[in-house]
C-alpha cells in the first residue's frame, strides 16, 4: 500500500539510498535533512533515477518548532529516522554535539510525532550498542553497551523509544540495528561520500583504489580471527534499505518497539574486503599492515534470523557485488557529489 513517508536524513549515505527505493516501490517521500553531512545532489540524483519527485525540507532536528512544521504538513504514516552524526572517534572529541543531534534531535522529532499523531517510526540503530559480543553470531537478546559517546547515544534513543512505546498503547517502533553498509546503488549515481579522510575501511580501500590515497593501513592483523585482521558483517547498502521498506510493511503489525539485526550473517576480514576491491577494481591497492585502532572489536556479524523470520527479509548481495557497485560510483565520482 502507498504510504507517505517522512524521511529524516534522506540526503545522507544511507538515506539516500532508502529515498530511491520508497519512491520506486510507490511511496510518496518528504525529506527532513540539514545538510550538515550530505549534499542535495544526492537527492536531485534520486529523483533523476526514480523519475519521481519528492519534497525536500532543509531543517535543522534540532529546532523544535521547524521539525514540529514539517511533521504537520503532510498526513505521514510513518517515519523513518536515518538523521544524526555517526563518527565513532569524533563522538569522543565532541560528545555534546552528539547528544544534541542525535538524542535532542530524536526528542524534538518524538514530541512533533506525538503531537501530531504519527505513530509509526524506523530508527536507524547500530551493531555497535552490542559491544565486543560474548559469543556470535549477534543476536538481538544479546546485552547492550555504549562503547563511545555515539554509541551511547544510539542506546539512549533505544531506551527512550522502549519508554514511548511503553508509556501508552498506539506506538509502532522499530530499531533496526545495521551492521555494516557499505557499497552503492548499481547506477553508481548515489553512494556514500564520506567528508575528509574516510574513518571506514570500504570508503579509505575505494580512494587508494582511485588514486586519491596512497595505500591502505590495516589496523592490526594479530587478532584471534582466521587471518588476524578484523572480522565484520558488511552488508549492501541497498539490501539494507529493503530491509527498511520490509520493516514499513511490517510496522503496523509490530506493536510496542521490537529489535532487529540488518546483516548478511557473514563475517569478512578486512583482508578478504581489500582483496575483493583488487578484484573489483583491476588496481593494486597497496597495503600496510599498522597498529590496532584503540576501541575496535575482533570480530562481529549478526544473526539475522529475525528478520527473516518477522519482515521477510534477507540480504542476498555477497561481497564482490558490494566491490563492484561501490567501485562504479567511486570512479565515475573521484569527489563524490562535489564535481
Ligand atoms: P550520513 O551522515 O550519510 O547521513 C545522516 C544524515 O543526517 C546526513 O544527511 C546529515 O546531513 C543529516 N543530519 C545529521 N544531523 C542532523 C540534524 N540534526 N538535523 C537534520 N539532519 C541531520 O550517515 P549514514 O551512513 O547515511 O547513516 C544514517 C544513520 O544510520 C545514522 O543515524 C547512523 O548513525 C546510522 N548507522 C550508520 C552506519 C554506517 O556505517 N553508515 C551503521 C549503523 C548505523
Ligand atoms: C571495519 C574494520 C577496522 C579502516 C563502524 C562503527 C559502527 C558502525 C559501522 C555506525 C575494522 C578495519 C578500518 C581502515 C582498517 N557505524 N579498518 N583500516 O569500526 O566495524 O564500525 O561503522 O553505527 O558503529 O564503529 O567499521 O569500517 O571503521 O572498520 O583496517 O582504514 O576495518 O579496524 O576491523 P567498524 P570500519
Amino acid at each position: 500500500m502507498s504510504q507517505t513517508i517522512l524521511v529524516t536524513g534522506g540526503a545522507g549515505y544511507i538515506g539516500s539510498h532508502c529515498c530511491l527505493e520508497l519512491l520506486e516501490a510507490g511511496h510518496r517521500v518528504v525529506v527532513l535533512d540539514n545538510l550538515s553531512n550530505s549534499s542535495r545532489e544526492a537527492l536531485v540524483r534520486v529523483e533523476e533515477l526514480s523519475g519521481k519527485s519528492l519534497v525536500f525540507e532543509q531543517v535543522d532536528l534540532r529546532d523544535a518548532a521547524e521539525t514540529s512544521r514539517v511533521v504537520c504538513s503532510h498526513a505521514f504514516d510513518a517515519v523513518i529516522h536515518f538523521a544524526g552524526l555517526k563518527a565513532v572517534g569524533e563522538s569522543a572529541e565532541i560528545p555534546l554535539q552528539y547528544y544534541d543531534n542525535n538524542v535532542s534531535g530524536t526528542l524534538n522529532l518524538l514530541a512533533a510525532m506525538r503531537k501530531h499523531g504519527v505513530r509509526h517510526l524506523v530508527f536507524s540503530s547500530s551493531c555497535t550498542v552490542y559491544g565486543n559480543p560474548a559469543s556470535l553470531p549477534i543476536r538481538e537478546n544479546f546485552p547492550l553497551s555504549g562503547a563511545s559517546p555515539y554509541g551511547r547515544s544510539k542506546l539512549m534513543v533505544e531506551q527512550i523509544l522502549r519508554d514511548v512505546a511503553r508509556s501508552e498503547p498506539g506506538w509502532h517502533l522499530m530499531l533496526l540495528r545495521y551492521f555494516n553498509p557499505i557499497g552503492a546503488h548499481p547506477s553508481g549515481r548515489i553512494g556514500e561520500d564520506p567528508s575528509g579522510t574516510p574513518d571506514n575501511l570500504a570508503p579509505y580501500v575505494m580512494q587508494v583504489a582511485v588514486g586519491r590515497r596512497e595505500h591502505v593501513r590495516v589496523f592490526g592483523n594479530d587478532y584471534k580471527t582466521r587471518d588476524g585482521t578484523g572480522v565484520r558483517d558488511f552488508i549492501h547498502v541497498v539490501d539494507l534499505v529493503l530491509g527498511h521498506i520490509a520493516a514499513l510493511d511490517a510496522l503496523e503489525r509490530t506493536e510496542g518497539c521490537v529489535a532487529y539485526n540488518l546483516g548478511t550473517g557473514t563475517g569478512y576480514s578486512v583482508l578478504e574486503v581489500i582483496e575483493a576491491a583488487r578484484r573489483a577494481t583491476g588496481r593494486e591497492i597497496p597495503a600496510k599492515i599498522v597498529a590496532r585502532r584503540p576501541g575496535d572489536i575482533p570480530e562481529c556479524y549478526a544473526d539475522p534470523a529475525m528478520a527473516l523470520e518477522t519482515l521477510g527479509w534477507r540480504a542476498t548481495r555477497g561481497l564482490d557485488e558490494m566491490m563492484v557497485d561501490a567501485w562504479r560510483w567511486q570512479k565515475a565520482n573521484p569527489n563524490g557529489f562535489h564535481e
